[in-house]
C-alpha cells in the first residue's frame, strides 16, 4: 500500500450505503425543493401575474379589479409555495437522518472522525501539507453547508408555523433569514459540484464513482 493511500487525507476513503442513500436522495429532494424556488421567483410570482390575469378575463369579456386579479395570481402562487413547504418537511426529516446516521455508522465512517483525523495529520512533505489543507477544507465547506441547512431547515419550520403563537411575531425575521441563507446554499452546490468533478478529472479520479458504489478506489 503506497503512502497516500493510508493517508487520513487522500480522499480515497469508502462512503457507507446508508450515506450514499442519503446524498442521493437529497439531491434529488433538493432539486425539486430549488425547482419550486425558481418557478416561485420567477412564473408564478405574484406582482408579475396581475396584468396577465386581468387580460385573460379581458378576453372572455371579464373586468377584474387589481385586487380581484391579485387574488387569483396570488392562489397560484401559493399552491407552489405549499408543494415547497411539503418537500420541505421532506428535507427536514433528512437532515434529521444525516444527524442519526453520523451517530450510528461506525466510527471510521463520521464526518467528526474523518475530521479530527485530519487535524491530528502531521505530514512533514510540502504535498501531504497541501493535501491535508485542500482535505479540512473540503469537509468544513460540508459542516457549512449542515449548519446553513439547519438554518433553512429551521426557518422553514418557522414559516409553515406562521399560525403559531411565537412565529407569528417572528415571520418577517424567518422569511428574511430563509431567504438570505439561500444564497450560501447555491454557493455550496455551486463549488461542490464544479470541486467534484475536477477532482474527478484530476488525481482523484472516480471520486464520484465512490459515492454511488461506495467501496475504495485504489
Ligand atoms: C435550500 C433549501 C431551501 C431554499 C433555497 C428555500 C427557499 C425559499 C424561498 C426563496 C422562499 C420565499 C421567501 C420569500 O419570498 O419570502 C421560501 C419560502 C418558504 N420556505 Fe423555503 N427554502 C428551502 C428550504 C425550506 C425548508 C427545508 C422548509 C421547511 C418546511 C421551507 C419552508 C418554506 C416556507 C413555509 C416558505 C413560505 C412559503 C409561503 O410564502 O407560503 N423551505 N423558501
Ligand atoms: C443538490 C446538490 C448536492 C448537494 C447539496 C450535495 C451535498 C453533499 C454533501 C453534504 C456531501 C458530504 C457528505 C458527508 O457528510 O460525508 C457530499 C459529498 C459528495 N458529493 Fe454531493 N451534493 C450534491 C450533488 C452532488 C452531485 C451532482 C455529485 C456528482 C456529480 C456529487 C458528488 C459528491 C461526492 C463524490 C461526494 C464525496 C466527496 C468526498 O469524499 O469528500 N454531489 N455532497
Amino acid at each position: 500500500m503506497s503512502s497516500i493511500d493510508s493517508s487520513p487525507v487522500a480522499f480515497n476513503e469508502t462512503h457507507s450505503p446508508a450515506i450514499r442513500i442519503w446524498h442521493w436522495t437529497f439531491f434529488i429532494v433538493l432539486t425539486a425543493s430549488l425547482t419550486t424556488v425558481f418557478f416561485g421567483s420567477t412564473l408564478f410570482k405574484t406582482r408579475d401575474n396581475i396584468g396577465f390575469v386581468q387580460t385573460q378575463l379581458q378576453d372572455k369579456g371579464v373586468t377584474l379589479s387589481k385586487d380581484q386579479a391579485r387574488a387569483v395570481a396570488h392562489g397560484f402562487s401559493d399552491k407552489l409555495w405549499d408543494l415547497h413547504t411539503w418537500i420541505g418537511y421532506v428535507l427536514c426529516g433528512l437532515l434529521l437522518s444525516r444527524f442519526i446516521i453520523e451517530i450510528a455508522q461506525p466510527g471510521e465512517e463520521k464526518l467528526r472522525h474523518r475530521m479530527r483525523n485530519a487535524l491530528g495529520y502531521r505530514p512533514d512533505d510540502a504535498g501531504g501539507k497541501a493535501d491535508r489543507k485542500h482535505y479540512i477544507l473540503v469537509k468544513s465547506t460540508y459542516l457549512a453547508f449542515y449548519t446553513l441547512f439547519t438554518v433553512m431547515a429551521l426557518t422553514g419550520l418557522g414559516l409553515a408555523f406562521e399560525d403559531t403563537p411565537p412565529f407569528k411575531q417572528w415571520h418577517r425575521t424567518l422569511g428574511q433569514i430563509h431567504s438570505f441563507v439561500q444564497y450560501f446554499i447555491y454557493a455550496f452546490i455551486l463549488l461542490h459540484l464544479v470541486g467534484v468533478v475536477r477532482a474527478d478529472l484530476g488525481k482523484r479520479r472516480g471520486i464520484v464513482s465512490g459515492m454511488i458504489h461506495g467501496k475504495k478506489r485504489y
